[in-house]
Parts: structure tokens; C-alpha cells; sequence
């Protein structure tokens, strides 16, 4: 089972990072549940020694992700959080970051509530905006964190003049991939120096693993990555590690459902008379549409839409019967929910109505179920609104 070096995409998502098991020659890999290796004399061992430093399931999902997003090395981590915590380990006490100021909350909880206490400085941006984006660099910016398409307003941020922007500054572009998936966009072909992602959503993509991954391309950023990981130690586990690997054999089918049901259901919000505006990159409509046509390849099945007010929100919220009431995203199944209360709940009621944040905003990630099924269902709750 060899890639040949012009693989295709879905074939590298299938085998790449993957070996048959040198012991047995099980197609999969196996999950090495040990947390330590024996060694065949003083120094002499296969190249593992202790399980949090290297593990064999973790280091062939390792090799898929770095393959998948086009990168250079991957690093697996016990969640989305501990991921993006890893890459802010290089920063240095007096450094700056500018944000996508509508990153999910739980990464401007961790800047904002965790790390602002080691002199390090944020500022959240529309980086939607280039040029307000570039007036936000300082001397001591040293990354320039994006979230794209971001949660739940779906704004996007032009990639490729992002990295144009931070390089020119000597600042690091990180990507936060977790919404589109690198079946949609792949941002170090962009010029991202790291792309990080909550494996939890798209990439396991069966809610049933909590998890997280850093892809990067600079050796020196490897080396960091691999460093920090041991030395800090938030791993993920062999048993994650291969739900993981597992999800990514199938991940370009099931974003293709994911984003033909997406935009199926914005279309029928987009029509519907008790709706007031459907946020989805994949509209016309959308404001950055010719962006999302030019950076993303098909628009994923995250959207929001407006209902106008709290009450109506919460008709359909408890309305709904095939879509599960529930935080999360990118699982095969619909799950729908209530960004001001709910994932953004940590996200100060100011700061919410900024970024457009209402009480009235519903978010659905789109499952793969029958589309018919979806959207009898939206159309029953909507009713009672
Ligand atoms: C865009 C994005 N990034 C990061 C995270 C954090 O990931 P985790 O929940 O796996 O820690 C989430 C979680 O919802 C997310 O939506």
C-alpha cells in the first residue's frame, strides 16, 4: 500500500500516515493502549520509549492530518483547546496577538481570561478587513490568529492576503480550519505558517471524540510543536487517536453531504418569511460570496439565521424534532443551537451585539441525513413561530 507522489485528495485522507501493522498486517492500525515500551537493551529500544512522548496510533494520525492540510508535521492534542494553547506556548511574555474578533468563545476566553495574565497583549479584529486588520499590527504582533469562516456569523477572512499581511510584519498566520475542514479550504497552500483544528467536529466527525491537532510547515515550528507537546503533555489518546483516523478515511463524502445539505437548508431559510437574514457563505447573498468562491471548494454546513427576537429563536430551538438541541458541530448528525446562550454564553453581552451575535440567531451544523427529512423539520418548527 504505497501513495504514489500525485495522490488525490480522497485518497490521501484514506491511506496516508497508514501502514499494515508490521506485526500482523491488520489494515488498520491497531490501538497501542500501553503507556510504556520494553527495550532490548540499555539504549536500545524501536523508537519508542514513553507513551505520552510517542505512540504509534497517535503518530499515524499525525502523518494523515500533516497530509491532509498539506503541511509538513502534525500534532495531536487531547482537545481543540489544548491544541491552540500549544501554539500560544511561543509566544513570550510582551508579545502581541491580533484575533479574529469573532473567534469561537472558548478561544477568546482562553486569551482573554488565561493568557492576558503572562503579559501577553490581544486585539480582536474584523480581519474580514485587511486594511483595519494591518493598522491592529504593532512591533511586538507575532501572530495573526483567523478564524474563517468564523463562528457563527460566518464572516470570512481572505486567506491568502492574510498571510501576505502577517509575513510582511514578520507575524505568523495560524488558522483555525475547524469550520470548513481541508476538503473545503486548505490554508497552508495559502501561505499559513499553522493551521489548527478541533478534531472533535469535522475530522472525527461522529461526536463521539474530543480532540485537537496542529499542522505546520516551518521546521522550527516542529520542533516547538514536538517540544511542547511532551514538555506540557495535553496528548491525545491512542483510542481518539484512531476514532480520528478512522473519521478522516471518510471525511470527503461526508463533507460533500454536509455542505450540499447546508446549502439546501440556507436556501429554504433564505425564502422563508418568518426568517430575517441567513448568514452562509454559499448564498449570493452573502457578502463575501466571490471570496467564498474563490477560497473554498463547495461552503461547508455551518450556517445562522436571524428569527428577530429571543422568543421566536426559542420556538424553533424547542420545536425541532430530527435536529438535536445541542452545542457542538460537524458530527453526522443536525444539531442545532443558540450561539448567545450557548456557545458564546462567555462572550460579554457588549461584545455578542457587536459581532451581531443576537438573541434571535439559531446556528445549524448540517448533518448528512435525507435533506427532505431536514427540511420538513425546520419547516414544522418554524410554524410554531
Ligand atoms: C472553531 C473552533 N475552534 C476550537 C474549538 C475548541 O475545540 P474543543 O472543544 O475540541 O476543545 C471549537 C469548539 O467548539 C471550535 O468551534
Amino acid at each position: 500500500m504505497k501513495l504514489g507522489p500525485n495522490a488525490r485528495f480522497s485518497t490521501i485522507c484514506l491511506h496516508a500516515g497508514q501502514e499494515p501493522d508490521p506485526a500482523t498486517g491488520a489494515i488498520i492500525t491497531p490501538i497501542y493502549q500501553t503507556s510504556t515500551y520494553v527495550q532490548e537493551a540499555l539504549g536500545r529500544h524501536k523508537g519508542y520509549e514513553y507513551a505520552r512522548t510517542q505512540n504509534p496510533t497517535r503518530a499515524a494520525l499525525e502523518g494523515n492530518l500533516a497530509a491532509i492540510e498539506s503541511g509538513k508535521a502534525a500534532f495531536a492534542f487531547a482537545s481543540g483547546m489544548a491544541a491552540i494553547n500549544a501554539i500560544t506556548s511561543m509566544l513570550k511574555s510582551g508579545d502581541h496577538v491580533v484575533v479574529s474578533d469573532n473567534v469561537y468563545g472558548g478561544t477568546f476566553r482562553l486569551f482573554d481570561k488565561v493568557l492576558s495574565h503572562y503579559d501577553l497583549s490581544f486585539s480582536y479584529i474584523d480581519t474580514a478587513d485587511l486594511a483595519a486588520t494591518d493598522r491592529a499590527f504593532t512591533p511586538a504582533t507575532r501572530m495573526l490568529f483567523v478564524e474563517t469562516p468564523s463562528n457563527p456569523i460566518m464572516r470570512l477572512t481572505d486567506l491568502a492576503g492574510a498571510a501576505t499581511l502577517a509575513h510582511r510584519h514578520g507575524a505568523r498566520l495560524v488558522v483555525d480550519n475547524t469550520f470548513a475542514s481541508p476538503v473545503i479550504q486548505r490554508p497552508l497552500e495559502l501561505g499559513a505558517d499553522m493551521v489548527v483544528h478541533s478534531t472533535t467536529k469535522y475530522l472525527n466527525g461522529h461526536s463521539d471524540s474530543v480532540g485537537g491537532a496542529v499542522i505546520a510547515t516551518r521546521d522550527e515550528d516542529i520542533e516547538w510543536l514536538r517540544f511542547v507537546q511532551n514538555a506540557a503533555g495535553a496528548i491525545l489518546s491512542p483510542f481518539d487517536s484512531w476514532l480520528v483516523l478512522r473519521g478522516t478515511k471518510t471525511l470527503p463524502l461526508r463533507m460533500a453531504e454536509h455542505s450540499a445539505n447546508g446549502l439546501a437548508l440556507a436556501t429554504f431559510l433564505a425564502s422563508h418569511s418568518k426568517v430575517k437574514l441567513v448568514h452562509y457563505p454559499g448564498l449570493p447573498s452573502h457578502p463575501q460570496h466571490d471570496l467564498a468562491v474563490r477560497q473554498m471548494r463547495g461552503f461547508g454546513g455551518m450556517l445562522s439565521f436571524d428569527l428577530g427576537s429571543l422568543e421566536a429563536a426559542r420556538r424553533v430551538l424547542n420545536g425541532v424534532r430530527l435536529m438535536a438541541l445541542a452545542e457542538s458541530l460537524g458530527g453526522v448528525e443536525t444539531l442545532i443551537s443558540h450561539p448567545a446562550t450557548m456557545t458564546h454564553a462567555s462572550v460579554p453581552a457588549d461584545r455578542r451585539a457587536a459581532l451581531g451575535i443576537t438573541d434571535g440567531l439559531v446556528r445549524i451544523s448540517a448533518g448528512i441525513e435525507n435533506i427532505e427529512d431536514l427540511r420538513d423539520d425546520l419547516s414544522q418548527a418554524l410554524d410554531k413561530v
